[in-house]
């Protein structure tokens, strides 16, 4: 496998070879070219570049008088600033760990971290040095839809308005022989990357319809992989989630398949095809509710973050050999850091309210909206999954 890696060229991941050359391996599996860097539909044409990073943060740091949320009056007959609440679901490491750093430093957010390891969310926000004023761990298994309504029932007796919610938190399987499942019996990465967070999302939308805060939104973290438009979602095993049979069954495994399209079971493929379900969930809400409610709703691909534990269950050689890799041969590599600001932008930067929209970084860190594939933009599919989904969480 590190033969394979070394006989690719620069020039050849920068588009110019064949995309079926780049068979998924072991090695080579999806996000060798996850990465927002060789993101061939990512030309700079498309977008207007409104932002880099750095003049966003120079400027919410400039405009910390001018802040948004008005809620309550002081005692002179003055509104005063209350902090944003923002729920960020996986925020125990990788992205939404660097994402919670990130806005709880600017002194403006109260982050919920919602996680499935109490002690580690914990131990996590201490060690990022993250203030305990400015964070609440709370509990949250997205592989139990139990867990979830749970999570949404001790939210809300909290009190606490809810302003944004970030659904971050993903499994990843690449190598796995057979399917896992969620408490419920579905397929682990799809009952947890999508269907978990479906669930929350819909339980949570009055609470942020609710909320007075002048720009509620709802994002939910994508990947250049469910998109097929792009190098690196062409490589196999390709995304796509067919006539969602599979889904409709239930992805249980007896009288049903565990993939989406009723194929057979692949691990990489199953996390492509929840990153397609997340991101035409992003566009349904959008559909359904934006106009109603005034939420943006948002997707975004964070960029080829190689160090997070979303390769914890790859192979060794892999985990050694993908973030040089990607540092020093393709050059996509985004730290933790840099991706955490990322989706601290889209969460709390005041030009960055359109909905309906994926966003993507170019080189510069300048955000821009990009373009998903035709059938992670394909709005009837959006539609089915929302329905069948409705169904295997008990909502319809
Ligand atoms: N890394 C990349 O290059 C990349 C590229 C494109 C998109 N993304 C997306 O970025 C997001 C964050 O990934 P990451 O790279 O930061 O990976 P990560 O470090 O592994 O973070 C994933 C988080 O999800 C949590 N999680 C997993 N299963 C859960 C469950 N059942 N209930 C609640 N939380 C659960 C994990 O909790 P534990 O800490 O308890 O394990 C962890 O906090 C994902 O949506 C991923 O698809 C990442």
């Amino acid at each position: 496998m590190a033969l394979q890696a070394t006989s690719f060229s620069v020039q050849n991941l920068a588009g110019k070879t064949n995309a079926t050359n780049l068979k998924d391996s072991t090695l080579f599996g999806v996000p060798l070219l996850d990465n927002r860097k060789l993101d061939i539909t990512s030309s700079v044409s498309k977008s207007k570049m409104e932002f880099t990073r750095t003049k966003v943060f120079k400027a919410q740091a400039v405009a910390t008088t001018s802040a948004p949320a008005v809620t309550r009056a002081a005692p002179e007959g003055k509104k005063t600033l209350r902090k944003g609440s923002v729920i960020i679901t996986g925020a125990s490491s990788g992205l939404g760990l660097a994402t919670a750093k990130a806005l709880a430093e600017t002194g403006k957010w109260h982050v919920i971290m919602a996680c499935r390891d109490f002690l580690k969310a914990e131990r996590a926000a201490k060690s990022a040095g993250i203030s305990k004023e400015n964070y609440t761990v709370m509990h949250l298994d997205l592989a139990s839809l139990d867990s979830v309504r749970q999570f949404v029932a001790n939210f809300k007796q909290s009190g606490r308005p809810l302003d944004v919610l970030v659904c971050n938190a993903a499994v990843y399987q690449p190598t796995a022989k057979e399917p896992t499942f969620t408490a419920d019996g579905i397929e682990l990465s799809v009952g947890t990357n999508h269907l978990g967070h479906f669930l929350l999302s819909r339980l949570l939308l009055d609470d942020m319809k609710q909320s007075d805060y002048p720009s509620k939104r709802l994002i939910i973290v994508g990947s250049i992989t469910g998109n097929t438009n792009t190098l690196a979602g062409n490589v196999p095993p390709k995304a796509n989630l067919g006539d969602m049979r599979g889904l409709a069954g239930g992805l249980n495994g007896l009288n049903s398949s565990t993939m989406i399209d009723g194929g057979d079971f692949d691990g990489a493929k199953a996390y492509k095809d929840s990153k397609i379900c997340n991101m035409l969930t992003m566009q349904e809400f959008h559909r359904r509710y934006h106009g109603e409610t005034g939420i943006t709703f948002a997707s975004l691909y964070p960029g080829c973050i190689a160090t997070t534990g979303l390769f914890r269950e790859h192979i060794p050689l892999f985990r050694m050999l993908f973030p040089p890799f990607q540092k020093f041969i393709t050059k996509g590599f985004v730290s933790e850091d840099e991706s955490g600001k990322g989706l601290a932008q889209v969460v709390s930067d005041p030009s960055l309210t359109k909905s309906g929209v994926y966003w993507s970084w170019n080189k510069d860190s300048s955000s821009f909206e990009n373009q998903l594939s035709e059938e992670a933009s394909d709005l009837s599919k959006a539609r089915k999954v929302w329905e069948i989904s409705e169904k295997l969480v008990g909502l319809a």
